[in-house]
Order: C-alpha cells, then structure tokens, then sequence
C-alpha cells in the first residue's frame, strides 16, 4: 500500500492484534451455528468484540487511505523525479488514480473494501505457507541438500539481492513450494453457493446449497497424489505435472474468484526462502505428528513451528 508499519521492529502494533483477534472471533462463530444470527450474536455471543476490533481495522486502513490520498500528487512527481528512473506505483495509489468508463473515481468504501481485502488475504496467507514450507524443509535433508544446489548454481558465493531472473531460475524452490502447499494450503477451506441444481459424484446438490471445498482433504487423493502423505516436490517438476487433473490441486481456488495474489504470493516466499536457505542450514525439531494442524482462517500448527538455524559457508 506504500505504507511503512515497521511491524518487523513494532510487535505491539494494535492492528496487527486486532487481525489475529479477528481471525480467532470468527473462526469461533463459524463453528456454532447458533450465533449465526446478528441479532443472537450480538447479545448473546461476542458481538460487541468483534464490532470493537472491526473498528480498529477500518479506521486503521481509512487512515492510510486519507493520508495517500492527500499526498498522492506530491509522491507521484517525487518518484518521477527521483534519479529520472519512474517508480512503481503502490497499489493504492492505483485504486486511488482508477477511474470508471464516465471518468469518476473509486470512492472511499469501494477503495476501503479492497485495501482491507488485501490486507487481510494478503499477508498470513504467505507467512503461513513459508512457516510449513520451511518444516518440511528442515525436516527432508535430501531435498534441502538439492535446494542448497539450486542456490549454489543461481547465486554462486556471492551475496548480491535476488533479482527477477533469479526468481525464474530457482524452479526447485517452486516445486517446493507447491508441495508445501498441497500438504499445508493455508486456506483449508472455502465456501460456495450453489447456483443451479447439479449432480455431484451421483449425489444430487440442489440449487442454494452451500459447497465448503476443503483442499486440506482434496489435496491427499491417492488418485491424483500417490502416497499422499509423503513430502516430494519433484510431483511438481512440468514433466509429472502432465495429465493431472486441473482441479486436483487448487491452494489458490480455482474458477473466477481464486487468488488473485498467487504469483506475488510465489515471488514473495521465493524471495524470503532463498534468503533463509542462502544464509543457514535448516533443521525441523518437530515431527509431522507433532504439528497439529488447526483449521482456522488460515492453516496453522497449534504450537508454532520450531525449527534450528545453523549459519552456513556458502562456499560448501
Ligand atoms: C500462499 C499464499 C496464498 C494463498 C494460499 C491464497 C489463497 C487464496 C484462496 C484459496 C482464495 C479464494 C478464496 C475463495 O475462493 O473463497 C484467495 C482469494 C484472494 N486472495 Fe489469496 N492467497 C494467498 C496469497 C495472497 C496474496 C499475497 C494476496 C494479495 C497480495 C492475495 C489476495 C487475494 C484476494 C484479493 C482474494 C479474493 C479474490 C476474489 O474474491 O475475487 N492472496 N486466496
């Protein structure tokens, strides 16, 4: 968004509390039907909490908003000037420029729904499938030792920033990371309405129903996944990938809604796992069993991942 939160050396940000508080409130409310209604969950379950941190949420982004939105003309012409190189625009300052066919501006609650949007899909989501991707890691030291190969022919002893080719060449890492996220998709479950009566596996699914797609179970089909439960990204190499069902495999969804962050979500842990896997050697403490996975918002272990750092000689 253009916005700097230095929520690396502020750990007590109130908005980064209030997204875990939120995450927690609604989880709990999807699990008991009977607060479902407003009116039961507002004065009977936790209404009032869950109304007191949206507010934190909203008024948060509101206020990044207003404050790009006020700069927007000074940044643009101090990016365009600066070195004569033209910057990227932020994301928000896009949404803010947009304009529909009759040449009006998004207004505020539209622009508010999509930064909030962003902001919420856009950061656990990755944290999460990089904290899976690097237990499994940690914890398969023949695919480590083919990771370290990858970084050793792409970067060679050097230490200088990941760039976009770099990116293209680390096709090892991808693989990984797709096999990390059909064990762990950080999105366990999504939901759909059912907009015409259809026929499932023989089963009829009547119009109005509502589908909850689960890829946690999805992506352990021996059909598609033999030994489903092992951990082999070289399933993901393009020569295995021939002939797969296009829908055996949906971390992002599929169809018109599916993520429309996938392949930041993919540079964005390339660039942190090369970092990590350029510097330290990984080791995972805990075993598969010990991880609990809970199916909230996002899939999380229930205790964390706890993994051993060991920094390396690049040379090796
Ligand atoms: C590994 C990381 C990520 C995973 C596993 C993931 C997964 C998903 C899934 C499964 C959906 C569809 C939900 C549904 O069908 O109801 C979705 C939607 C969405 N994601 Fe992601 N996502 C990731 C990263 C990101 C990032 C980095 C961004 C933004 C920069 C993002 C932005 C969005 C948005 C805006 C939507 C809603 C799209 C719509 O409703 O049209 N996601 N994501």
């Amino acid at each position: 968004m253009g916005k700097k939160i230095y929520a690396q050396s502020n750990h007590d940000s109130e908005y980064v509390r209030c997204v875990y508080k939120m995450s927690d409130i609604i989880s709990r409310r999807q699990r008991m039907p009977w607060f479902w209604p407003d009116f039961v969950y507002n004065y009977f379950g936790e209404g009032w909490e869950h109304q007191r941190n949206l507010k934190v949420l909203h008024s948060f982004t509101s206020k990044v908003i207003n404050e790009r939105a006020e700069n927007i003309n000074y940044m643009e012409s101090e990016s365009e000037s600066d070195q004569g190189v033209r910057k990227r625009r932020a994301f928000l300052d896009m949404l803010l420029k947009t304009t529909d066919d009759q040449g009006n501006n998004l207004t505020h609650q539209d622009i508010q729904e999509e930064v909030d949007t962003f902001m919420f899909r856009g950061h656990d989501t990755t944290a999460a499938a990089m904290n899976w991707a690097i237990h499994l890691i940690g914890a398969h030291p023949e695919v480590q030792k083919k990771l370290q190969q990858e970084m050793h022919e792409v970067f060679g002893v050097s230490d200088r920033p990941i760039n976009t080719d770099d990116l293209k060449n680390l096709r090892y890492l991808e693989c990984v990371i797709k096999e990390s996220l059909r064990l762990f998709p950080s999105v366990p479950f999504f939901a759909r309405s059912i907009n015409q009566d259809c026929k499932i596996n023989g089963f009829k699914v009547p119009k109005g129903a509502n589908a909850i797609i689960i890829p946690f179970s999805l992506h352990r089909d021996p059909r598609h996944f033999p030994q489903p439960e092992e951990f082999r990204p070289e399933r993901f190499l393009p020569e295995n990938n021939v002939g797969r069902h296009p829908y055996s495999y949906i971390p992002f969804s599929a169809g018109l809604r599916n993520c429309i962050g996938q392949r930041f979500a993919i540079m964005e842990e390339k660039v942190i796992l090369a970092s990590i896997l350029r510097n330290f050697t990984v080791e995972a403490c805990q075993k598969r069993v010990d991880l609990c996975p809970l199916g909230e918002l996002i899939l999380r272990p229930e205790k964390g991942i706890w993994i051993k750092l060991e920094k390396r000689n690049q040379q090796l």
